[in-house]
């Protein structure tokens, strides 16, 4: 069970390190290298933080990372926990209350994800406008924690408009193609069958993948502005004549890295002026 006093002790620790920050980003699957936008980066290891979760890769402990983009303190989150990984829900949520305990108020959540839409393709960006979570899992499940947010926290306006408005003109300046739409959270690892596929776009889905739902809800949870964007790494799962390939997700997202990570810099850009908040 998630304790008060343990996200508290682990807050202190990255201050001590890092400093505060007003907005943070969490990188998905190959969307590595976002750190290269940040000024002046202070980083922390995963290991070095009291309570955190262990990495089950070894040699890639993940870290935060803090630096700033024009006015903004940004905090990166380099290596993210999946349920698949086996990390309990408080564990794989435990980073987003840390960064609220750190003043974090906007949060851009992304991803690689598999394409339910039949007009998506490989390369393309999605700016979420909602999501379905057909996990069967909810990472508020258990004693609230009040000081954070309500037992019961609304989920009818989670991808904050004026930031998916704000997304989609400056991808557009950029000249990328960005879509908005709605995904669709599985828990994995296996990637799901085309009969999945089918009822998951029957039920209003464009997108699938294995994360951000759990973060964005505890982020939301915590009263946080939640931009979410994926990029489409492949078709889902019956859509082509041809299986599913980690290697070919990760290399989708490595195409597209460069465009993505100016993106994210140029919105970080736009966002109102920063108001840090002392711990
Ligand atoms: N399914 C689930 N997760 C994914 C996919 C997919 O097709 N592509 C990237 N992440």
């Amino acid at each position: 069970m998630i304790d008060y006093k343990d996200l508290k002790r682990a807050a202190s620790m990255i201050e001590h390190s890092c400093g505060p920050a007003d907005t943070a980003v969490i990188l998905g699957s190959g969307l590595g290298g976002f750190e290269e936008e940040l000024l002046d980066p202070i980083s922390i290891a995963y290991d070095e933080i009291p309570g955190f979760p262990e990495s089950t890769v070894p040699g890639h402990a993940g870290r935060f990372i803090v630096g700033t983009i024009r006015d903004h303190r940004v905090l990166l989150m380099s290596g993210r926990f999946h349920s698949y990984e086996g990390y309990s829900m408080d564990k794989v949520t435990m980073p987003v209350r840390i960064m609220s305990l750190l003043g974090v108020n906007t949060l851009i959540v992304t991803n690689a994800a598999g394409a339910v839409n039949l007009d998506y393709r490989p390369g393309d960006l999605v700016i979420l406008e909602d999501f379905i979570n057909l996990s069967g899992r909810n990472p508020l499940r258990g004693r609230n924690l009040d000081r954070f947010g309500p037992r019961f926290p609304d989920m009818s306006q989670t991808f904050d408009s004026e930031l998916r408005t704000l997304a989609l003109e400056e991808a557009q300046k950029l000249g990328l193609s960005a879509k908005q739409g709605v995904y669709c959270w599985m828990n994995g690892p296996s990637y799901e069958t085309p009969a999945e596929i089918r009822m998951i776009r029957i039920l209003g889905a464009d997108l699938v993948g294995m994360s951000t739902v759990p973060e964005t809800i505890v982020a939301r949870h915590c009263g946080m502005r939640v931009l979410g964007i994926s990029t489409v790494t492949n078709m889902a799962a019956g859509v082509l004549d041809k299986q599913i390939h980690h290697e070919e997700v990760l290399a989708a997202g490595e195409a597209i890295r460069e465009s993505f990570c100016k993106l994210v810099t140029q919105i970080i850009g736009k966002l109102p002026e920063s108001t840090i908040v002392e711990m």
